[in-house]
């Protein structure tokens, strides 16, 4: 599996700014992995959310981003998957953190919450924040079946 590939997903009201963030990725150098949707006509979030989480779960990539309106909804279907770790932010402070303690493997944004401004700054810290280790391991091992 490649780090430099990036599975991103959203519902109607999170295309726009998936749209601008799959840009972001490709001036960052990573490859995007598009799950849909591809337009701004009404589909349900949970469909896009499940399927970021079987991406991530088959291992056709590492790391993630939800986008619907709120953050909240997709981000809740992606983490019904067990190999999901979705973090929601609005900001670098909780994209950094979801990293640093969490381990946190998707990007959950929310498009009607945070401007495109917030939503790339986000989007460069997550990718660029190391997991700490540590102490964390072990609550991150918690969260994770069999580990
Ligand atoms: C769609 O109207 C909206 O409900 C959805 O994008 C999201 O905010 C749900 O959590």
């Amino acid at each position: 599996m490649s780090d430099t590939l990036v599975a991103v997903a959203s519902d109607h009201a999170g295309f726009a700014l998936k749209r601008l963030l799959c840009a972001e990725l490709e001036v960052l150098g990573y490859r995007v992995l598009d799950l849909g949707t591809d337009s701004e006509d009404s589909v349900d979030y949970p469909d896009f959310g499940m399927a970021l989480g079987e991406a991530i779960a088959g291992g056709r990539a590492s790391r993630g981003v939800v986008v619907c309106g709120t953050g909240i909804g997709i981000s809740i279907a992606a983490n019904r998957n067990p190999a999901v770790r979705a973090a929601l932010c609005h900001d670098t402070t909780s994209a950094r953190l979801c990293r640093e303690h969490n381990d946190a493997n998707v990007l959950a944004l929310g498009a009607r919450l945070v401007g495109e401004e917030v939503a790339r700054d986000c989007l460069r810290v997550f990718l660029s924040t190391a997991f700490a280790g540590g102490r964390h391991q072990r609550r991150v091992d918690k969260l994770t079946p069999g580990a």
